[in-house]
C-alpha cells in the first residue's frame, strides 16, 4: 500500500530540529497559523452565503477600501497568535501601527514578530476568484524581556526565519519555508487537515508566463515597456503567454509551478509601486529564492533593501530566475 502523504501536523514535529533555534516556539507559531488558515479557509468558502462580500464601510492606512473578509482574516490571524502567546508582536497591512504582545505571565519574552497580509487579491473576494494570506517571521532584535519596538519590525528581508502563504483557491493551500526549500501543503477540508502535497517546490530556471497588469503599460519606466515587448516579441520560445489574477498569491502561486515572472512595478501614478515591502515582498521573495527563484526591486535584492517604514511600497519583479536577470537588463540600460 503507497504511504499517506504526511500531515502538516506531522511535518512541523519532524522538522523541529532543523529551525535555527529550535526552542519550539517558531514550530507553535507555524502551528497558530495553521489553525487560523482553517478558520479563514471556512469563511471564505462561505462567502456567497453570508453577508461577508463587499466593503466594510471603512478604509485602511493606505486609504484602500477594506473589504469584510479584509477586517475578518485579519482579527482570526491576530488573535490566533494572541491567544497562544508565542509572538512579541504583528504587524498586520489592515493595521495603522504594530501590536505589542506580552507573553504567558504579562512578560515580553516571546522572541518573534510576525507580519502579515491577512487578505492578498481582496478585490476578487466578490466575483469567487482565489485569494490568499502572507506571512513573514523574524527574530526580535531587541533584548528579550523588553517591549517590541519598531526597529523589531523594520529588518531587512534576508533575517526572516519563516515566510508563507495560504491560497484559497480550488483547493486551500499552505506554502511556506524556514530556510529549508519550500514545501506545500493541501487541505483536505472534509477533515481540516493539511498534508503535503508539493514536497520541495522548485521554479523552473526558464517560464513562459509574465504577469503584469498592462492596463497601468502608459505609466510604466521604460525598461518594464521595453522588457513586455521583449515578452511580446516572436523569437525563440516567445511569445510569453500573459496571465494576470491580481492577487499576488495566486499569481504567484501559478508562476512557481509553471515557470514565469511577475511585476508590479512602480508607475508615474504610485511611484513606488504598489506592494508592501514587510507584508508582500520580502515573505515572497524568501520563498522565491528558496524555491530557485529570484526577487528584486528591478536593479537589486528586494530581500538587501534595510526597510524604513512599516507599510513601505516597493517595486516588485519575482519568478524564475533567468527572466527577472532578463527584465533586470532592461531596468538596467534606463537607470
Ligand atoms: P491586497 O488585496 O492585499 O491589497 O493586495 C492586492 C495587490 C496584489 O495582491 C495584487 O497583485 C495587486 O494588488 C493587484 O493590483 P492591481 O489591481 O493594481 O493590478
Ligand atoms: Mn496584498
Ligand atoms: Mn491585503
Amino acid at each position: 500500500m503507497k504511504e499517506r502523504n504526511k500531515t502538516l501536523g506531522e511535518y512541523i514535529i519532524e522538522k523541529q530540529e532543523e529551525f535555527k533555534y529550535s526552542s519550539g516556539e517558531l514550530s507553535r507559531i507555524i502551528n497558530a497559523i495553521r489553525l487560523a488558515a482553517k478558520v479563514v479557509n471556512y469563511k471564505v468558502n462561505k462567502a456567497g452565503l453570508v453577508d461577508i462580500v463587499g466593503a466594510a464601510g471603512e478604509q485602511n492606512i493606505q486609504g484602500e477600501d477594506q473589504q469584510k473578509l479584509d477586517v475578518y482574516a485579519n482579527e482570526v490571524f491576530i488573535q490566533t497568535l494572541i491567544n497562544r502567546e508565542i509572538v512579541c508582536g504583528i504587524a498586520s497591512e489592515e493595521n495603522d501601527d504594530f501590536i505589542t504582545v506580552h507573553g504567558k505571565a504579562g512578560d515580553d519574552n516571546n522572541k518573534y514578530v510576525v507580519l502579515m497580509d491577512p487578505l492578498d487579491g481582496s478585490s476578487n473576494i466578490d466575483v469567487n476568484v482565489s485569494v490568499g494570506t502572507i506571512f513573514s517571521v523574524y527574530r526580535r532584535v531587541t533584548p528579550v524581556g523588553t517591549p517590541v519596538t519598531l526597529e523589531d519590525f523594520l529588518q531587512p528581508g534576508d533575517q526572516q526565519v519563516a515566510a508563507g502563504y495560504v491560497i484559497y483557491g480550488t483547493s486551500t493551500m499552505l506554502v511556506y519555508t524556514t530556510g529549508h526549500g519550500v514545501n506545500g501543503f493541501t487541505l483536505n477540508p472534509a477533515i481540516g487537515t493539511f498534508y503535503l502535497s508539493h514536497p520541495n517546490m522548485q521554479y523552473s530556471a526558464d517560464g513562459k508566463i509574465y504577469s503584469v497588469n498592462e492596463g497601468n503599460y502608459i505609466h510604466f519606466p521604460q525598461g518594464v515597456k521595453d522588457y513586455i515587448k521583449y515578452c511580446q516579441m516572436e523569437e525563440g520560445d516567445r511569445p510569453y503567454t500573459s496571465r494576470y489574477i491580481g492577487s499576488l498569491v495566486s499569481d504567484f502561486h501559478r508562476n512557481m509551478i509553471k515557470g514565469g515572472v511577475y511585476i508590479y512595478p512602480t508607475s508615474s501614478k504610485a511611484p513606488n509601486g504598489k506592494l508592501r515591502l514587510l507584508y508582500e515582498c520580502n515573505p515572497m521573495a524568501f520563498i522565491a529564492e528558496q524555491a530557485g527563484g529570484k526577487a528584486s526591486d528591478g536593479y537589486g535584492r528586494i530581500m538587501e533593501i534595510k526597510p524604513t517604514e512599516l507599510h513601505q511600497r516597493v517595486p516588485f519583479f519575482c519568478g524564475s530566475k533567468n527572466m527577472v536577470a532578463k527584465a533586470e537588463e532592461f531596468m538596467a540600460k534606463y537607470k
